[in-house]
């Protein structure tokens, strides 16, 4: 049985005029999305061919995780020059064909502005180490000396987000033990010092840059980064997982100037270009400083990613995404750097724990799955998510319901979270596995060479997910999704704001949008929407329907309205 009851022809499923507002935004982790060279890397020369899945699953446009020349220690968010790209990946006339695909496809197309810190192998930090204290070349970082007699003490007790001192002290000229540098993240990625107008001048030029080749935005990283509290406190918390958040590393009042002239830089452009933050900070009232009316378009809405699949949960996400994004947020389920939702969802979530600093750890469980209710949850979620006003953002593999790889050999793990947890955390690997494109072959039909071995080897299990299986399958994740990038275009795509619908339950969602009610059951019996909430007959579901009048366990049905009919 197909889960669209009434499908859409082809008539409307004509592309219309686009918005950012609500586009569905496909999320392509490079590396991991097809292989054209044969050297079991994903390329450019791959993502041309692929395009055309992304398209035909009814995307709007691409976010490309970076693919600028990188040694590859955080895969591409070590930046080593901003103005070229990886010779892993291709070259910027691969680079240009993607752009000219992709519109021709219909699709925009958004890079990542790693902008908080580059590679140690960037020419301005290899600069930096050659030079002495206090030049210039350092102070487009943050350096500075150590405490104690011989300065052996770092600066502050700042951690780094991938677990360690956010502290590498470096070897001077002489070969004696010097200066340390900031670095929130892997040690292979100093943190600019955004107070330097080098720094600010470079990377407008390097928005220019892209922009003339046709980008149409960008998704910036730790967007909440860029300055530091020039006096760097010690963190009042300490150190270690539970010390909280660290005011003094993120969040402060410069960073607003910044996305200003960003964005009037980008609103020169015709039609103007966009702006996505990933901004993880503790409140709402923060997140939305960033969103005003000059500054940055829109911010991820992390907070529905990190929910456990409860009703109530869900709703305050939901709420306050919405009263963040102005009523439009970017709404997203999965990335590169959090667990698989199918295994998230398939996973015990516990719903009495306070929610830990770091959300991201909220993601990245370790523990059983139940992968059966997983890709039934995440089936609903993917059809609650999508009804909801906003953008949203798919992340690759999503859409084809691939579970979290727990079991990777330990020495194929490449995160620099794993490494630098000494194993605690198992890091992001599991979610970046080279997709399967057919059920056969070596690599699933990720490289077009027979013999290629893959960056991270895929498990024997992946070729039941290839895209090619599931495109011809009705029931499939991908036809799901299809069928409901499909249906929103015709019936989600208004202006109308959600109404919720009451009294749903305790484990129902419900709400109107326009002349659709959709319903999400986060129960384990079935639900009857009462008849004060109209004659609804269904358009779409996330499981098989029994009946039109119900709407089964765990399952997210959309129905017309039919309006001045009594149900
Ligand atoms: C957030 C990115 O999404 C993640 O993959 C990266 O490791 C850090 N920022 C550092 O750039
Ligand atoms: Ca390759």
């Amino acid at each position: 049985m197909s889960h669209t009851i009434e499908r859409p022809s082809r008539l409307d499923t004509a592309r219309r005029a686009f918005s950012w507002r609500d586009a569905v935004v496909y999320q392509v982790y490079l590396r991991s999305f097809r292989d054209a060279n044969g050297d079991g890397i994903g390329d450019l020369g791959g993502l041309s061919q692929g395009l055309d899945a992304i398209a035909a699953l009814g995307c709007d446009a691409i976010w490309l995780n970076p693919c600028y020349a990188s040694p590859q220690r955080d895969h591409g968010y070590d930046i080593a020059d901003y103005l070229t790209i990886d010779p892993a990946y291709g070259t910027l006339e691969e680079f240009d064909e993607v752009v000219r695909r992709a519109h021709e496809l219909g699709l925009r197309v958004l890079m990542d502005m790693v902008a908080n810190h580059c590679s140690s192998d960037h020419a301005w930090f290899q600069a930096a180490l050659a030079a002495e204290p206090g030049s210039d070349e350092r102070a487009r970082f943050i350096f500075r000396d150590g405490l104690g007699p011989d300065g052996e003490l770092p600066p502050n007790n700042w951690d780094s987000v991938f677990g360690g001192l956010a502290w590498t002290r470096v070897t001077e000229r002489d070969g004696r033990p010097g200066q340390w540098y900031l670095h929130s993240f892997d040690t292979s990625q100093p943190d600019f010092d955004w107070r330097h107008p080098a720094v600010a001048e470079h990377f407008e030029n390097v928005l220019r840059f892209w922009f003339e080749r046709g980008v149409d935005g960008f998704r910036i990283d730790v967007a909440h980064g860029h300055f530091k509290d020039a006096a760097l406190p010690d963190h009042p918390g300490g150190r270690g997982p539970d010390a909280g958040h660290n005011h003094g590393m993120w969040d402060q009042p410069e960073v607003h100037d910044l996305y200003r002239s960003w964005r009037a830089l980008g609103d020169a452009y015709e039609p103007e270009k966009y702006f996505v933050g990933e901004i993880w900070v503790p409140s709402p009232d923060r997140l939305a400083d960033y969103l005003r009316p000059d500054e940055l378009h829109n911010a991820f809405s992390f907070d529905l990613l990190v929910q456990p699949w409860n009703a109530d949960r869900f709703r305050k996400a939901i709420e306050t995404g919405l009263a963040v994004g102005r009523g439009w947020p970017a709404w997203t389920l999965a990335n590169h750097d959090v667990h698989r939702a199918v295994t998230r969802y398939g996973q015990e979530q516990p719903l009495d724990e306070a929610l830990p600093t770091d959300m991201i750890a909220a993601a990245r469980r370790r523990g059983p799955a139940d992968l059966d209710r997983g890709l039934r949850r995440a089936r609903a979620a993917a059809a609650l998510a999508l009804a909801l006003p906003g953008s949203m953002y798919l992340y690759q593999g999503e859409e084809l319901g691939l579970p979290e790889v727990l079991d990777l050999p330990d020495a194929a793990r490449q995160d620099p979270i794993w490494t630098r947890s000494n194993g605690t955390e198992l890091g992001r690997d599991g979610c970046r596995i080279p997709l399967p494109w057919t059920r056969e072959g070596r690599t699933f039909g990720f490289s077009d060479a027979a013999a290629a071995t893959t960056w991270l080897p895929q498990p024997a299990w992946f070729g039941a997910f290839a895209r090619a299986t599931q495109a011809a399958d009705p029931d499939s994740m991908l036809s799901l999704h299809r069928d409901l990038l499909a249906t929103r275009r015709t019936h989600l795509r208004g202006t109308e704001p959600i109404v919720w619908l009451s009294p749903a339950g305790a484990e129902v969602l419900a709400f109107r949008r326009g002349d659709v009610v959709v319903v999400t059951n986060f129960g384990s019996a079935p639900f009857t929407p009462p008849s004060a909430w109209g004659a609804l007959s269904p358009l779409l579901a996330s499981q098989p329907l029994t009946g039109s009048a119900t709407v089964p366990p765990e399952t997210t049905v959309w129905s017309r309205l039919h309006r001045g009919v009594a149900a």
